[in-house]
């Protein structure tokens, strides 16, 4: 499929402004709040949301409702994105405007990560408690389990482990575990608790979820639980945690459905307040994972969150014989 000349002009017209060049180059990086973008850019909310409207009415930006929060992230697909991608790869990455926005995006991503620490650090003792103020951990537990499936795992990897209660929880089933997280507190506690739980085959490591460096197609059991909504880009999480998924392997995701609790993002440090099924079935796509479950577990009180559970599994290799 190629572009009608009217359908470039409007993409080349929509990002023809220094501004939406602008944006377009640090929507590259990973989704942003409308407040982030304003920050980096160092312009009013209204004329920021003005060029979004017009990249919006282009195809060339998502808009997503997030609680009270807006977020924009590129389209993605198509070929007006492509032509967008082939222009921002031509610019000099030294350009002086360009690298002074993706060093204030740094400073932003650094103080959301540094927030992000600081509050696991101090929480990593409390952890047990606050998982379980808004979910039945009982039935998100037991739903995991079948998700999981009744087999033996060679390799189970938990991504963003915490105090190790998805291991502690798996770890049975696996040969081997491993736990990833970028807190060493949590880290800390993971380790008292895989061991007191007797899983002597089960190893922590400080790591993070954007880059674990373990092998492609490593693990036949992954496990992301309760982790992307702390996450900048998560859609690049779910990537990376396809990645080392094994043939025949499983993926599962465990997240809140979409909800309103604004306070979780500025006392607990969610940055997305839930994700949707079609955001997530989209991700998997991308990530050439095919899903194969979803579970939604309704709140057991009224100011409860709904939990989701989406699985998903690699083919598994066909062994030809020789003929
Ligand atoms: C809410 S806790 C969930 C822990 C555990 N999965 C559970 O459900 O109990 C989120 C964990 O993700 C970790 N985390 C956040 N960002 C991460 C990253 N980029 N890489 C690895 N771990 C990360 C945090 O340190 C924290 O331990």
């Amino acid at each position: 499929m190629t572009l009608s000349a009217k359908q470039a002009v409007d993409v080349l017209r929509a990002a023809g402004e220094p501004t939406r060049l602008r944006i377009l180059a640090l929507l590259q990086r990973e989704e942003l709040a409308v407040l982030e973008l304003c920050r980096v850019l160092d312009q009013s909310q209204p004329r920021v949301s003005r060029h979004l409207k017009l990249l919006a009415e282009a195809g060339l930006v998502e808009r997503f409702p997030d609680g009270a929060w807006v977020f924009y992230r590129l389209t993605g697909a198509g070929r007006q994105c492509e032509v967008v991608a082939e222009v921002l790869a031509r610019i000099n990455p030294d350009d002086p405007g360009l690298a002074r926005d993706r060093r204030k995006l740094d400073d932003v991503q650094a103080e959301r990560a540094d927030a992000a620490q600081a509050y696991f650090a101090e929480n990593a003792v409390h952890w047990d408690r606050i998982r379980s103020l808004y979910v039945s951990d009982a039935d998100v537990e037991a739903e995991i389990l079948r998700a999981a499936g009744s087999g033996r795992f060679r390799r189970m990897v938990d991504l963003g482990a915490g105090t190790g209660r998805m291991l502690t929880l798996l770890a049975g089933q696996a040969d081997h575990a491993l736990g990833l997280d970028l807190s060493q507190q949590m880290l800390n506690i993971a380790r008292r608790n895989v061991t007191e739980a007797g899983l002597t085959h089960v190893e922590l490591r400080h790591g993070d979820i954007f880059d674990t460096r373990l092998p492609d197609a490593s693990a036949d059991l992954v496990v992301v639980h309760q982790v992307l909504h702390y996450l900048g880009d998560p859609a690049a999480a779910v990537k990376e945690a396809a990645r080392i998924v094994a043939p025949d392997g499983r993926l599962i995701i465990v997240d809140f459905a979409p909800h309103k609790h604004e306070f979780l993002r500025e006392q607990h440090q969610h940055r997305r307040l839930g994700f949707s099924d079609d955001e997530m079935a989209r991700w998997l796509a991308e990530a050439e994972l095919p899903q194969v479950g979803l579970r939604a577990l309704p709140p057991t009180r009224a100011d409860g969150l709904t939990v989701k559970i989406w699985a998903a599994q690699r083919a598994p290799t066909v062994l030809r014989s020789a003929a």
